[in-house]
């Protein structure tokens, strides 16, 4: 069985932080949703820093309700403290905590179809009840994991999407208890600034990818490879035109970090790469190229486990976390996909998807 992911990547993402690495040393770093996809390469890499980089190690406590961590969430490394802990209750922590990573979410669109309400109430309640975990202790940042669906289906003279772009959501539709949710959240980030003076920043994710999704994801990329390995044709729902921009792992995880550290309080940043921006149909020819055989393709509909009205484009305008934060993704498509394919081979079975 393959690990949740690849040393070499938690080794680039420590050289890509290089010296700005230790300002964790001696620190305690809450993490919620610490199993998920994110937070398994949080943990490794805080893991890597104390093994490799800190002279004193930091402290990392896991805090996750495994609602949709699945096999791998199980699989905490590096002997961290983990608490079992639904955040929708409130937390409490009986040791000093400097650094806070909100990344407890559902995220899959397959996952907030089936826990709405779950999916609503842990970016609006279980942020309000790690915000006010916050005030408690002498914080120096707390990153509170939105999201690009924040923009909803973006006018396409907004795209690539800046911070500043207001969105184009219906509070309605079927994702909008995961679009309106994480606005929410960004708003009480916004008054917890204001009010009490937490330090929050804000990264807007768009669709990272990387070793350690889990085959029972549903996000299209670990749909795609689970279909390559199980030799069946892949699945493109609707047109097929809507697209789509993909950020390797190693790119966003260095950039979440440089939010955390150096984000401006009460500020959001899009964390992506922006180039290229790609439909679903080109991605299947693109991972064509990576695995080297054709790949037979269907066009099929919507299948009812997937939230209609997605968004046609979404391509990040990243110029804010450039110019502010030093940010800059390295790993091309290409060679993500190479990464995150042969990982995947190791890793899944092909038996997940009918
Ligand atoms: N990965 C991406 O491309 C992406 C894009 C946009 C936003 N995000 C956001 O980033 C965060 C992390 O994403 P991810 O890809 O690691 O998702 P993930 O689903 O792999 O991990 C989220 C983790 O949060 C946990 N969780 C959910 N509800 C909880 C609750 N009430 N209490 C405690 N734990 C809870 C889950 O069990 C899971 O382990 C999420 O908030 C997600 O919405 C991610």
């Amino acid at each position: 069985m393959a690990g949740h992911c690849l040393e070499t990547d938690i080794k680039e993402i420590a050289d890509r932080l290089g010296e700005e690495a230790r300002r964790f040393e001696g620190q305690t770093v809450l993490l919620c949703g610490g199993a998920g996809f994110l937070g398994r390469y949080f943990s490794s890499v805080f893991g890597y820093f104390n093994r490799a980089v800190l002279a004193s190690p930091c402290r990392l406590i896991v805090c996750d309700n495994l609602i949709t961590s699945g096999k791998l969430g199980a699989t905490q490394a590096d002997g961290f403290r983990f608490i079992p802990h639904d955040i929708i209750q409130p937390l409490q922590i009986d040791e000093r905590i400097d650094y806070i990573i909100q990344a407890a979410g559902i995220a899959s669109p397959y996952y907030y179809r089936k826990y709405p309400l779950e999916t609503l109430e842990v970016a609006t309640i279980g942020t309000k009840n790690i915000l006010t975990l916050a005030r408690q202790h002498p914080l120096k940042g707390f990153l509170f994991f939105s999201s690009s669906e924040i923009y909803g289906d973006p006018d396409p003279r907004h795209v690539p999407t800046p911070e500043s772009y207001r969105g184009n959501i219906s509070c309605l539709g079927p994702r909008a208890c995961y679009d309106e949710s994480k606005r929410l959240g960004e708003t009480l980030c916004t008054i917890f600034h204001q009010l009490y003076g937490v330090p929050t920043r804000m990264a807007r994710p768009f669709n990272v990818y990387g070793p350690g999704m889990q085959e029972a994801d549903y996000r299209v990329l670990p749909n795609f490879a689970s279909r390559i390995i199980g030799s069946k044709p892949l699945h493109i729902y609707g047109h097929g035109k809507q697209t789509r921009t993909f950020c390797y792992i190693t790119d966003a995880i260095a950039g979440f970090l440089r939010v955390l550290l150096h984000g401006g309080h009460g500020q959001a940043y899009n964390i992506g790469n922006p180039s290229p921006e790609v439909s679903m149909l080109d991605l299947a020819r693109i991972l064509e190229q990576v695995i080297g055989r054709p790949l037979p393709l269907e066009l099929i509909e919507y299948p009812d486990s997937y939230p209609a009205d997605e968004p046609q484009r979404r391509c990040p305008d990243i110029s804010k976390a450039v110019l502010q934060l030093g940010y800059k993704p390295q790993v091309s498509l290409q060679e993500g996909l190479s990464r995150f394919m042969g990982w995947a081979q190791q890793a899944y079975t092909g038996s997940q998807l009918s």
